[in-house]
Parts: structure tokens; C-alpha cells; sequence
């Protein structure tokens, strides 16, 4: 190349920096990828769709993937990346660990991704746009999303401290996310990405038979539920994987009935029954349980804004080509 042609490309190369960043800090893009990648969202459209036809938790699986990246460090890919020798990430580390899924989802379709478009797309802005298809694709609400995440180089198991726990109390939690720039609005209505998927029984059984050490079952459960979650998990500790539904009544469904559930004692995680206990969040789930729409729009909002937490851009991390491990 002679030096003509290389200078004229450095000054195209800065002129696009430029356009994206300013005084070096560089932000997502509503049309980061229109050129460069123009049927992203297909392409990943297709793989949640097929993969939700395969496996209808699939949904769930992807959404609470999405979540888990983002609270733990942000949302840089991090909870994808493998073990190594030197490295112990967030994905085998609790409460990932035997529960987190849908990294096969990931791979293909970041594999079709490659395809279209070679050393593109990072794995982040995929697992971003997954977890929209995967909400959309069961029924809710769909919004639009800035791109241009960059993937981190590491990942610590340590960040999964960040992660909520059902066994913590509401306080701790909201914590949790207000660490993040998140609020208690955003808390609340992203708890209702529980109106799909499944929860094994240990997380969820200290409620069933010997609550608070009263000897006697959690007395907020409704009894009907209680009678067929106990049925499900049985008090010995070969039933702790078992699965019971967080919405036990819509399961595969993204509506508002999580909402519903909860004004009815039928929440099934400690952690969602207590957002009944406090009068701020119990009054922001009973605006949910009575208007849909209100539930999705701003389910929508705080998705975004959840996938904004903590991004890496610009010249930071990387286009992994393979979401497991570092390039
Ligand atoms: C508010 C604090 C939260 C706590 C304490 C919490 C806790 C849990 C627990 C314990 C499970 C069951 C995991 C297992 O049994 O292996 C679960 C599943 C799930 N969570 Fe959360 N979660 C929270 C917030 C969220 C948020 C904000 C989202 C998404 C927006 C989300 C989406 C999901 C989904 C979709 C599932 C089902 C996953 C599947 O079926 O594979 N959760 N959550
Ligand atoms: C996008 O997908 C359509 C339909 O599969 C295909 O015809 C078209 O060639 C693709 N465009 C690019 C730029 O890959
Ligand atoms: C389909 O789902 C089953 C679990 O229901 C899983 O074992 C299998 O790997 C999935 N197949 C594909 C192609 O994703
Ligand atoms: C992981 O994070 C913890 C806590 O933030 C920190 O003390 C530790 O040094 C980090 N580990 C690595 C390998 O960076
Ligand atoms: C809640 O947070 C407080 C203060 O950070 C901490 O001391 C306590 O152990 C936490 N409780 C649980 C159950 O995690
Ligand atoms: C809530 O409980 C009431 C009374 O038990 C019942 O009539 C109603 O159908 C329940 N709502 C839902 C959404 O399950
Ligand atoms: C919460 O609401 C209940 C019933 O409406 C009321 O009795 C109680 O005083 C309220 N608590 C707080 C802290 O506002």
C-alpha cells in the first residue's frame, strides 16, 4: 500500500472514531451495525426462534443469560467466556453454575453471524439482541437498542456477587441494583422477566415446609400453589433440582401475569413475594397486574437501559470470534 492510499485510509479511520466518539469516550449506536452487518437481527431472530421451537425455556434461559452479563460486570460477554488454566470466570461460578443456559444457543448463532459477517459482531450486542428476540418471540413487548458493546478480555468469578440472590432480602437487592444505575422501578419491572421460565426447588424450598424455623410452610403462599409446589419438591434433598414454573399460571407466556400472581400470594421465589412486603414495590406490581400495556413499555425501557450497564467500546476488549474463549 503507498502512503497516499494508507493516509487516506487513517483519516477514514478517524473520521468514523469520530462519529462515534467524542473526547475519547465512545458510545452505542442505534445503526452501529446497518452497514457493516446488515441482517443482524435476522440472523439472530432466526437462531432464538429456532431454538425456542426446539425448547420453549429457551426463552427464559437467554433472557436471564442477558441479565446475568450485564449485572456481573457489565454487559461485555463476560459470562460466556470458558474457564481456563489462569482464569476462573462468572460462567461456572454460583449462581451460574449448574443453572445459567442457552451458551449453545449463543454459539450458533454467533457461528451464522461469523458467516454473514466475519470478525463483526460482538458476542455482547448478540447476547443483547437474544434476549429482545427471546422476550418478543414469547409474547412481550420489543425496543430498539443501541449497539456497539465491545467484548471484555476476562472474567472473574467474583463479579457474581453483584448477582441477586432469592434468599436475600429485599433491601439487599435493590442494592444490587441501584449499584448499577438501576432503580427500584427498573428492579421491579424486571422482575418480571419471571413471567417465564423455571427455578429448581432449592431455591425456593426453604419456603415450603420449614420456613423462618416455624416448622410450618411460609404462610404468605397461597395454599393451592404451595400443595402443588411441595408436590414438586418434596422435602428430601433428591428433589432440589427439580423445576417448578415462576408463573405457574401462564409459564411459557411473556405477559403481566408474574404481576398478577404476586397480589395473589403465588409469587414463587421468596424474593418476588417480598416485593408485596414493602408498599413502594408492592404498589408498583399492582399498577403492573392491572395494565399490560404499561408493563411492557416500560419492561422494554429498563431492558435497555439494563444492557447499557457497565459497556465497554470503542478500542476497549474485542470482537470475540468465539464467544468461549478470548481471541
Ligand atoms: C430481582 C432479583 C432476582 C432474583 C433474586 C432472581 C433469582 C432467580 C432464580 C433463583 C432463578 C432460578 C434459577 C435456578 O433455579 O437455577 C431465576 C430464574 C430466572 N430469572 Fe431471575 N432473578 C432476579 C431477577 C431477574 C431479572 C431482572 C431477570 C430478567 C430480566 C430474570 C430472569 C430470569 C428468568 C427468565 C429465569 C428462568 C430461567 C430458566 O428457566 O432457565 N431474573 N431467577
Ligand atoms: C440478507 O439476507 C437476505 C435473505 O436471506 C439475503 O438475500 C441477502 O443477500 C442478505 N444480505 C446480506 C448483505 O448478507
Ligand atoms: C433441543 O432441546 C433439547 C432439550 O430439550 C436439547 O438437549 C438439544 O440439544 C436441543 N437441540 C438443539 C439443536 O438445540
Ligand atoms: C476478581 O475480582 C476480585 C474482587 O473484585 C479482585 O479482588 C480480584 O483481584 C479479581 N481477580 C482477578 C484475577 O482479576
Ligand atoms: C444484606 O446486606 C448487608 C449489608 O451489606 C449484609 O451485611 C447482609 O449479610 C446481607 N444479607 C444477606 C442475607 O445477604
Ligand atoms: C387471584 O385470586 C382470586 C381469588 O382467589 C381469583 O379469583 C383470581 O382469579 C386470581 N387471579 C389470577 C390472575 O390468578
Ligand atoms: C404500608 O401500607 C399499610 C397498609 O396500607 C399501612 O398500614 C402502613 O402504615 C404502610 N407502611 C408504610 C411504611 O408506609
Amino acid at each position: 500500500m503507498n502512503n497516499n492510499s494508507s493516509h487516506g485510509l487513517s483519516i477514514a479511520f478517524l473520521c468514523f472514531i469520530f462519529l462515534a466518539c467524542h473526547l475519547g469516550s465512545c458510545q452505542l449506536d442505534y445503526r452501529f451495525y446497518d452497514r457493516t452487518c446488515p441482517n443482524l437481527t435476522r440472523i439472530v431472530r432466526f437462531g432464538v426462534w429456532s431454538a425456542i421451537l426446539n425448547e420453549t425455556r429457551m426463552a427464559a434461559s437467554l433472557l436471564r443469560l442477558h441479565f446475568h452479563d450485564c449485572i456481573a460486570n457489565g454487559c461485555d460477554g463476560s459470562v460466556l467466556l470458558d474457564d481456563t488454566s489462569t482464569m476462573k470466570g462468572e460462567k461456572n461460578a454460583p449462581p451460574n453454575l449448574n443453572s445459567a443456559r442457552g451458551f449453545q444457543v449463543i454459539d450458533t448463532i454467533k457461528t451464522n453471524v461469523e458467516n454473514a459477517c466475519p470478525a463483526t459482531v460482538s458476542c455482547a450486542d448478540i447476547l443483547t439482541l437474544v434476549a429482545r428476540e427471546a422476550v418478543f418471540l414469547t409474547g412481550g413487548p420489543y425496543w430498539s437498542l443501541p449497539l456497539g458493546r465491545r467484548d471484555s478480555l476476562t472474567s472473574n468469578s467474583s463479579d457474581n456477587q453483584h448477582i441477586p440472590s432469592p434468599f436475600e432480602p429485599l433491601e439487599n437487592i435493590t442494592a444490587k441494583f441501584t449499584s448499577k444505575g438501576l432503580d427500584m422501578n427498573d428492579m421491579v419491572v424486571l422482575s418480571g422477566g419471571h413471567t417465564i421460565g423455571f427455578a429448581q426447588c432449592f431455591t425456593f424450598k426453604q419456603r415450603l415446609f420449614d420456613f423462618d424455623g416455624t416448622g410450618k410452610p411460609d404462610p404468605t403462599i397461597d395454599a393451592s400453589l404451595l400443595a402443588n409446589l411441595q408436590s414438586t419438591c418434596p422435602n428430601q434433598d433428591n428433589s432440589n433440582t427439580n423445576l417448578a414454573p415462576l408463573d405457574h399460571v401462564t409459564p411459557s407466556k411473556f405477559d403481566n401475569m408474574y404481576f398478577k400472581n404476586l397480589v395473589n400470594n403465588s409469587g414463587v421465589l421468596g424474593s418476588d413475594q417480598a416485593l408485596m412486603e414493602d408498599n413502594t414495590t408492592a404498589s408498583i406490581v399492582i399498577g403492573y397486574s392491572t395494565l399490560p400495556l404499561l408493563f411492557f413499555s416500560e419492561f422494554g425501557a429498563s431492558m435497555a437501559k439494563l444492557a447499557s450497564v457497565g459497556v465497554i467500546t470503542g478500542q476497549e476488549g474485542e470482537i470475540r470470534k468465539d464467544c468461549k474463549v478470548v481471541n
